[in-house]
């Protein structure tokens, strides 16, 4: 599509050129030099045609952001995004431009909302060139040796061959790869892979604190928890330490093939390399390998499963809070309650009291509070008298509360817990259809759902994202697709 547009530009621009009545980039050309500006359609072209650069909207966004992506894969495929938290609206009056010795860009009012922000020269010599590894380097025309700034060095959610994710020893600052928010918004979303000052394993953070993710120390030939290292005949991996920096950087042994590793929204470091032959990304290694070891990946009441897809679902009781989000693949915001808890209500005084659904062998949720109380009765009293208490679990480590939100849970991790829901969203007694329906829920899902008698209710029931209840209700085991997927989330798939 964007290529398609592009190309069609390029051609009509040659004709412009041919008249020669534009200020504006000559096109095809790899570089922008002062007094040239690129708005609009226009893009530049590295020389030998890997990848090109210009105003990109992704999907159904109202945005656009100066984006690079590769020129002979016909899958359109961003790598570098400079705006990706400051978007423009309008392309055809926002430019990129050299302004001052750096590159810059205003948007419609040219007002400036990027800046390679560098104090460069003011001399009319500088250039941005887009070179054909996918780095786009400022330099001083008159001086090409030394840049003043690469885009390498700030990269986005991609690490292209060529590149590298240092840490700077000497401004103790990290470069970091960070995932978009989600598949059609770019900007800085909560996942980021960085080198760490110690020992130089690579770390995710979830929103920048909270580490869920270590590749090991290096040993000289692979990182020791990511064994997918070795035998390794397509990646060439080395380590540089200085007084300086310490970075890692990669190549690849045969350079014709087209590879690239990336943030992913997912909250995975994924490679991916090009198949030409059925114009697919292949992946060729996710880390972490699971789903749910991404923290916090279907954010507060949510339950991530590592089988099937979405790989987030609702607590009973709650609904998406966002379903557009849910439907671009970012989970994080997670989901709200479906009807308020009676809990501190006075007006509501005469309703049923709030109470407890048992959602069995799950992974408990984060930040739990101990309670010294001797029995199960008397835990699930402790909770329902404070109304902030949202779950309880009852076992061998004796009382644990849960105050306010709760989050990372996952599907299938032994553990019982107790959720605080509304009398209204359990069953009435005596319905034999809501009996059936429980068992055949309760056997898949362990009773992560409170089973209705009503089958309507049922139906819009658990708040799952895009797939309806009961399609997941009368499943019973895998499809072939999903087991692949489950395969090739479980790593390697060559
Ligand atoms: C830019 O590309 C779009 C999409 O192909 C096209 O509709 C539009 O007319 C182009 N604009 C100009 C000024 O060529
Ligand atoms: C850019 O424009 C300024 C003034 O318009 C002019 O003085 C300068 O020579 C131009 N530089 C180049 C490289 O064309
Ligand atoms: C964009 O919107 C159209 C129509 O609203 C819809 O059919 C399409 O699936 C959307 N695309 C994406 C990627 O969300
Ligand atoms: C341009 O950016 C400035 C600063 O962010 C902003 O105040 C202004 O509204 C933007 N102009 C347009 C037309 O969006
Ligand atoms: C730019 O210059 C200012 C003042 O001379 C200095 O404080 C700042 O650190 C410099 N920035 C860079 C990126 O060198
Ligand atoms: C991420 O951290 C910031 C503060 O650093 C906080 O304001 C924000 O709410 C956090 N995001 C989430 C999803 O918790
Ligand atoms: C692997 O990378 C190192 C460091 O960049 C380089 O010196 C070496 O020549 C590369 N090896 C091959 C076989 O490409
Ligand atoms: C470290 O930085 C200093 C000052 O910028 C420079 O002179 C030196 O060559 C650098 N060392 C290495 C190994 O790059
Ligand atoms: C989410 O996707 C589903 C199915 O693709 C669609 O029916 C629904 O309208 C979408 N919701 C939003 C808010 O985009
Ligand atoms: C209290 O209960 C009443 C009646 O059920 C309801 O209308 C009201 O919204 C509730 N208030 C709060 C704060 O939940
Ligand atoms: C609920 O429990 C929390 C944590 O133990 C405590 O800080 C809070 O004061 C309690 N609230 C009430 C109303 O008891």
């Amino acid at each position: 599509m964007g290529i398609k547009n592009n190309s069609s530009f390029i051609f009509s621009i040659f004709f412009l050129l041919f008249f020669s009545f534009i200020n504006h980039l000559s096109h095809g050309a790899d570089t922008i030099s002062a007094n040239q500006s690129l708005s609009g359609n226009q893009t530049i072209t590295s020389a030998g045609g890997n990848f090109e650069l210009g105003f990109y909207k992704p999907g159904n966004s109202s945005f656009y952001y100066i984006s690079m992506w590769y020129a002979k894969v016909s899958t359109l495929t961003i790598v570098w995004v400079a705006n990706r938290d400051n978007p423009i609206s309008d392309k055809y009056s926002s430019v990129l431009k050299i302004l001052d010795g750096n590159l810059v860009i205003l948007n419609e009012s040219q007002t400036l909302i990027w800046s390679t922000n560098q104090n460069s020269t003011t001399s009319n010599s500088v250039v941005a060139v887009l070179g054909d590894d996918g780095n786009l380097i400022l330099r001083d025309g008159s001086n090409s040796y030394q840049p003043i700034w690469q885009s390498f060095d700030h990269p986005a959610h991609t690490w292209l061959p060529g590149g590298k994710i240092a840490y700077n020893k000497l401004t103790n600052t990290h470069q970091r790869l960070t995932s978009w928010k989600n598949s059609e918004d770019p900007s800085t979303g909560l996942y980021s892979l960085n080198l760490d000052a110690n020992n130089s394993p690579y770390v995710i953070f979830w929103n920048g604190s909270k580490q869920y993710w270590t590749s090991g120390p290096w040993n000289g030939q692979i990182f020791s928890l990511v064994p997918e290292m070795t035998a390794n005949y397509i990646f060439n991996y080395s380590y540089q330490d200085n007084e300086n920096e310490s970075y890692f950087t990669y190549s690849m042994y045969n350079p014709s093939i087209i590879s690239r590793l990336i943030m992913d929204i997912s909250g995975q470091v994924q490679q991916l390399t090009w198949l030409e032959s059925t114009k697919q990304w292949n992946l060729f290694c996710a880390l972490p390998r699971q789903q749910c070891e991404v923290y916090d990946f279907c954010g507060q009441y949510g339950i991530c499963n590592n089988i099937i897809q979405p790989f987030c679902n609702c607590l009973a009781g709650f609904n998406p809070k966002s379903l557009n989000d849910w439907n671009l693949s970012d989970y994080s915001g997670g989901c709200v309650r479906r009807t308020e808890l009676l809990c501190g209500n006075i007006t509501a005084a005469n309703q049923e009291k709030d109470r407890f659904w048992e959602i069995s062998n799950t992974r408990l949720p984060e930040f739990p509070q101990s309670v010294a109380v001797g029995s199960a009765a008397e835990c699930e009293s402790s909770c329902l008298n404070n109304c902030s208490c949202t779950a309880y679990a009852y076992d061998s480590n004796g009382c644990s509360i849960w105050i306010g939100e709760l989050m990372n849970l996952q599907d299938g991790s032994g553990n019982t817990l107790y959720l605080r829901l509304a009398a209204s969203e359990f069953p009435k007694p005596k319905s034999k259809k809501g009996i059936i329906i429980c068992v055949t829920w309760t056997r898949h899902f362990g009773a992560k759902y409170p089973c209705r008698h009503d089958t309507t209710r049922h139906d819009t029931g658990a708040g799952v994202g895009s797939v309806s209840d009961s399609s997941i209700l009368y499943r019973t085991r895998l499809t072939a697709k999903e087991m692949k997927e489950v395969r090739a989330r479980d790593y390697l798939v060559e």
